[in-house]
């Protein structure tokens, strides 16, 4: 494996969506630097944009890495409202989530948009964390691994095999996100091995579950060896509820 390569090494990742005022962010950073975290998980907040300062601010010193959740693909130029890596770099964003499926379903984010925008983190050190999955009706028809499949190879097309495995992708079945719908381990674990399959590199990638990730499913997801953390929604907004799923992480911890 390349040098630049990390480990499988568990992260959980909270995507803070359109919640938390600058205030609220600080508070929430503060009481998430304030928890014991295993020195083994990757813990990883996506503020909004307007937050990102101020939680930086707040995350000096502790082990908890910052994330955007979304940028453009160019440095600059006028696009407007968009954000892009080197501005995102500045102020100590370090991850990036990049295709979710609400940016595909409301900002019409395509494939092609999400490839640029995997590559142009990667041109600034930042790493991506790449969102695919099914829809309902994609699950019931028997779809799930064509369109994730579809997606993948789209993610990642003309990226080097060594930038792959630095990449996080995270199989997000849309019907479990922020429905209680937590899909079985054992099926997002079947999915996490084709998409790993799909594409040369990802088997050294980072792969997590996303989709009603709480602190009572979180350790049996997680229980599986395909499984290398979440991608955390609601569960993400308050500290006891994230502390409770990276708690569900502390035993595959102990195992890698
Ligand atoms: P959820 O969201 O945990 O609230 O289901 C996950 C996500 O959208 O990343």
């Amino acid at each position: 494996m390349n040098a630049g390569v990390v480990a499988r090494r568990p992260l959980i990742a909270g995507n803070w969506k359109m919640h938390k005022t600058i205030a609220e962010a600080r508070t929430l950073a503060r009481e998430l630097c304030a928890l014991a975290l295993p020195p083994q998980i990757d813990v990883v907040v996506a503020p909004p944009f307007t937050a990102l300062a101020a939680v930086a601010d707040e995350l000096k010193g502790s082990r908890i890495a910052l994330a955007a959740q979304t940028m453009h693909d160019f440095a600059h130029g006028p696009y407007t409202g968009e954000v892009s890596a080197p501005m995102l770099v500045e102020i100590g964003v370090r991850y990036v989530i990049i295709g979710h499926s609400e940016r595909r379903a409301f900002c019409g984010e395509s494939d092609d948009a999400v490839n640029r925008k995997v590559r142009s983190a990667l041109a600034n050190g930042i790493v991506p964390i790449v969102a695919v999955g099914e829809t309902a009706s994609e699950h019931e028809l028997g779809e799930t691994h064509a369109k994730v499949t579809l997606q993948t190879r789209a993610a990642f097309a003309d990226v080097a095999t060594d930038d792959i495995a630095r990449c996080v992708v995270a199989y997000e079945p849309i019907w479990a996100i922020g429905t209680g719908l937590v899909d079985s381990p054992e099926n997002a674990s079947a999915v996490i091995a084709q998409i790993r399959a799909c594409v040369d590199g990802l088997a050294h990638a980072r792969i997590l579950y996303g989709g009603s990730m709480k602190g009572d499913n979180a350790s049996a997801l997680m229980a599986m060896p395909q499984i290398d953390g979440g991608l955390i929604g609601g569960a993400s907004l308050t500290a006891p509820a994230f502390a409770a799923v990276i708690d569900g992480a502390r035993a595959k911890a102990s195992a890698t």
